[in-house]
């Protein structure tokens, strides 16, 4: 079996995990689908050789031990989970590309001197629960006694519990006496999710940073009222305040410019009915760049018109940011293994930051960490028509391979 057969094995099997009519992947964390796609993927890792262990909240790591007396751990992974109505490739390709590159490099060069291990994190992406990084958190013990009480509110959209879903399918919070994971270099392949590699026309992204990232939860209040009878000088209609809020926000950010961007999401409009003006709208805002400076400045400037604008039309707003991300810098050194990996493959390559957040960004601080991209078709994500050339997603895995072989053998 060559890379893209091995590679398409993997991908016919997971797809369908959590798959949907539209072709796409909708597997949220602690629904029945994220758990047999666990499970199954602990299968595959034991059938290659590796031996592959859940820790307490469910982060699958498989292992293909050293021979060196005390090995070094080379790790590469990524998240199982996916947006709703996500594609097949975010998350899943890392674990996947990891799966059969360490499947072929044992079969061409035996056991490695160090210890090789792919690792499938429970949840990235923040989209059942108001949490990020539940995973790759937990790898290092991240998640404080007092943030494990907090934790008990974290509620999906129909009011379900974090912690309560966790604990039913036999995971529960790391015990003080579980230990971090040691790792010495963590290598995340990822496709781009953007469309910057296929208008430059290279085909591999050498990453140097990931980018900044403020989530927000924005209530407005204003006043549920007749449709036919209260007249527009007498209404507070929270729908007007917030299409203000989002024409304004929008422009500021164009004014700005790239690479900065901001996305209004997700809405939900109390009641909800034809023939009543909306009293409450609870909205998200997501907000990025990768200069901490230029974000942290951008944002204030944004939630202070938030606030005049509601002022001035007499209506309550409560901002809640519930994550805020600072941009985080790669290794130079795994950066320039990726780097020579690519020249000696004679490959086209472009250094750049990714404009999407990742698990490598809370390895980085902790573990020297790199990461590879391959181009996404149009530059479309977090959408049933994510896709990827399969030359790209096979020499994706081939730079991963031959820089897993740098570091491993
Ligand atoms: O939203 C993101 O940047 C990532 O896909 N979770
Ligand atoms: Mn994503
Ligand atoms: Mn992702």
């Amino acid at each position: 079996m060559n890379l893209k057969e091995s590679y398409k094995y993997y991908e016919n099997i997971f797809s369908n995990i959590g798959g949907t009519e539209s072709g796409g992947l909708t597997r949220l964390l602690y629904t029945d689908e994220w758990a047999n796609a666990q499970r199954k993927m602990k299968e595959e890792m034991e059938a290659i050789g590796m031996t592959a262990e859940f820790d307490a909240v469910g982060n699958l790591i498989g292992t293909l031990v050293g021979s060196d007396e005390n090995p070094k751990v080379i790790a590469t992974g990524s998240h199982i989970d996916s947006v709703v109505e996500g594609g097949t490739l975010d998350g899943q390709y890392g674990i996947l590309a990891g799966l059969t590159a360490v499947k072929s490099l044992l079969k061409e060069h035996g056991r490695p001197k160090n210890s090789l291990q792919v690792i499938s994190m429970a949840e990235e992406e923040g989209s059942r629960f108001p949490y990020v990084f539940w995973g790759s958190k937990n790898l290092f013990n991240m998640i404080s006694s007092e943030e494990r009480e907090s934790m008990e509110s974290v509620k999906d959209g129909k009011g379900v519990g974090l912690v309560e879903e966790m604990r039913k399918h036999g995971f529960d919070f790391k015990a003080d006496s579980d230990k971090s994971v040691e790792i010495d270099k963590f290598i995340e392949i990822h496709i781009e999710q953007g469309n910057y590699l296929e208008m430059i026309k290279k085909p591999i992204g050498v990453i140097t940073a990931i980018t900044g990232q403020k989530r927000y939860k924005i209530k407005i209040t204003g006043q549920a009222n007749h449709a036919g009878t209260t007249r527009m000088g007498y209404r507070k209609d929270a729908i007007y305040a917030y299409s203000k809020i989002v024409k304004s926000s929008i422009d500021m950010a164009i004014e700005e410019g790239d690479p900065l961007v901001i996305t209004f999401g997700n809405i939900t409009v109390v009641p909800n009915t034809v023939n009543v003006v909306p009293g409450e709208v609870v909205f998200s805002m997501d907000c990025r760049h990768p200069d901490g400076f230029i974000l942290n400045t951008f944002t204030k400037k944004v939630e202070k018109n938030m606030k005049a604008i509601c002022e001035e039309m007499g209506m309550k707003i409560e901002l809640d940011m519930w994550m805020d991300a600072p941009p985080v810098p790669m290794d130079h050194g795994v950066i320039t293994t990726i780097e020579n990996t690519v020249k000696e493959m004679g490959i086209d390559y472009e250094i750049m930051h990714s404009g999407a957040g990742h698990d490598s960004q809370i390895f980085a601080p902790r573990v020297p960490t790199g990461m590879i991209f391959v181009p996404s078709i149009d530059g479309i994500s977090h959408n049933p028509a994510e896709k990827t050339e399969d030359d790209d997603l096979v020499l994706g895995i081939e730079v991963l391979k031959n820089t897993l072989h740098k570091l491993a053998y």
